[in-house]
């Protein structure tokens, strides 16, 4: 889910300000953590929505296909947008007590917020539905001239009164498709419950109390029962950030096939990273290093040297992946977007090359929103299909297998589920579908993402 792109004037504003405070480090500290690390469950699906629902049904998993704002800069959300989600959630305790909330894990932002309720005496109000910051005894907003502040994008922080006593750090956070949400940056204790069954309590999180919220990516059904967003982005106010001082500056998460039945549990792992995991020595890790752009800083920018499909390397003139002199371009990894989109000329070779492999009959009708659908109806159950792999910076070879590129959008259609990026001024984006049953780890001690298709069965 990327963020919108800020423009220079304003980062230049934002980057001064980094300095002038010297990072602050948003001062989370965890009380009675047990562990040197903390490892989440990642649920696909809220657990409290309708049986309906059911993750295993046709309507719902073509859902799936609409539920992702178009990650180019600025460019309208797919029409058909219909309801489902792509997405990977995150149980949080806000408050104390503690109030329970789904929020989706997105490494294309930073900011984790919630929605807010101000209601006074919520007795009526159904469970999770939002925070109520009037039943925590340990809310704080912060002032907006606190340094925190000023770590936010369009914080309008010359409006800001200093000797007024109540006057809460606004902050505007907006995404790509146009969704918005805005509200009180505040602090709050949570409460984070491990797989192991742990909890650790975690006191002066920074997020956002959320008042308004708008746009489809944020809203309405696409959010599928989620009450906001974890931001794991690079920069200070995420999560993954603000988690970073104590638990190592490093997350990882696998995110496991959602289609299978009964679904395996997928999880966020925030510090230990890889070497944590009890690996065997035969496993192989593969790292690339992670580009920076100072344009967007939030992004977790790789590099991709070539394309080969089924051994071929595809005529891709290299110069097509880079980031320009204005920031634009670029390939990013996004846990918050479910397709995979390529820059133009990339993805224009990458369907003719799948074309003129691919051995199974086109679909009757293509799943409108793709480009190619092939029909695998008379095919056993794993359909034979072009085998696609990256090369990345560093020499790494990410080689997927077919269904992490190839949805089945209806019984016996296969669909590749790869788009191209519609604005010029756009960037490429591995989506969650793409990454799924690998490993990754976001390591930005060493700049570097790691990855493997073993250990996400790990405890
Ligand atoms: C909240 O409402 C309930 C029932 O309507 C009432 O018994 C209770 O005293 C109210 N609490 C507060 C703090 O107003
Ligand atoms: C700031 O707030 C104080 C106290 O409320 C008020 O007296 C003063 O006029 C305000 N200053 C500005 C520039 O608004
Ligand atoms: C793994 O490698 C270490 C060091 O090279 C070695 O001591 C250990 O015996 C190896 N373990 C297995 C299971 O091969
Ligand atoms: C797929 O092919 C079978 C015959 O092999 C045909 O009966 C079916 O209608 C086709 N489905 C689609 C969606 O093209």
């Amino acid at each position: 889910m990327p963020v919108l792109s800020i423009s220079p004037f304003f980062l230049l504003i934002l980057l001064f300000s980094f300095f002038l405070t010297h990072l602050p480090n948003p001062n989370a500290t965890a009380v009675a953590a047990p562990a040197d690390f903390l490892k989440l469950p990642l649920l696909h699906k809220p657990p409290f929505s309708s049986p309906s629902q059911s993750l295993s049904s046709d309507t719902h998993r073509l859902s799936l296909l609409f539920s992702r704002p178009n990650p180019t800069l600025k460019s309208p959300l797919i029409s058909g947008a219909s309801t489902g989600s792509g997405q990977y959630f995150v149980d949080i305790r806000l408050g104390t007590p503690p109030q329970s909330l789904l929020l989706v894990a997105d490494t294309g932002s930073d900011l984790v917020w919630v929605k807010c309720s101000a209601c006074r005496n919520c007795s009526h109000h159904p469970p999770s539905s939002a925070f109520l910051p009037r039943h925590s005894s340990s809310f704080s907003p912060f002032h907006c001239f606190d340094p925190h502040c000023r770590l936010l994008p369009h914080a309008p922080h010359h409006l800001c009164n200093h000797t007024r006593l109540h006057s809460p750090c606004r902050f505007l956070y907006s995404y790509a498709d146009g969704s918005l949400s805005s509200g009180f940056f505040s602090k709050e204790t949570t409460t984070l419950k491990s797989l192991s069954g742990s909890e650790i309590h975690l006191k002066g999180l920074s997020f956002g109390c959320g008042f308004r919220i708008s746009g489809p990516s944020v809203s309405g059904a696409q959010f599928n029962g989620a009450r906001g967003v974890m931001g794991l982005g690079r920069g200070s106010i995420s999560f993954s950030s603000q988690l970073g001082r104590r638990f190592g500056n490093k997350f990882s998460y696998c995110l496991m096939d959602y289609t299978l039945s009964p679904p395996p549990t997928s999880f966020l792992m925030i510090g230990g990273g890889l070497h944590s995991l009890p690996l065997t020595n035969a496993t192989k890790i593969s790292y690339t290093p992670l580009q920076i752009n100072p344009l967007s800083p939030t992004f977790y920018y790789i590099t991709i040297h070539s394309i080969t499909i089924d051994g071929v390397k595809l005529p891709i003139n290299p110069a097509v992946w880079e980031i320009d002199e204005q920031g634009n371009g670029g390939t990013v990894v996004d846990s918050g977007t479910t397709l995979t989109y390529l820059t133009k000329t990339a993805y224009e070779e990458v369907l003719k090359s799948v074309r003129r492999r691919v051995k199974l009959p086109n679909a009757a009708e293509l799943t409108p929103g793709f480009d190619l659908c092939v029909n695998a109806s008379g095919e056993s159950r794993r359909p034979s299909l072009p085998r696609l792999r990256f090369r990345l910076g560093g020499g790494a070879v990410f080689a997927p297998p077919p269904r992490n590129y190839f949805l089945e959008t209806e019984e016996g259609v296969m669909c590749l589920a790869i788009r191209a990026v519609e604005s010029g001024n756009g960037f490429s984006v591995i989506g969650n579908l793409m990454q799924q049953g690998f490993l990754l780890e976001f390591d930005k001690e060493e700049s570097r993402l790691g990855f493997t298709r073993r250990g996400c069965g790990l405890p």
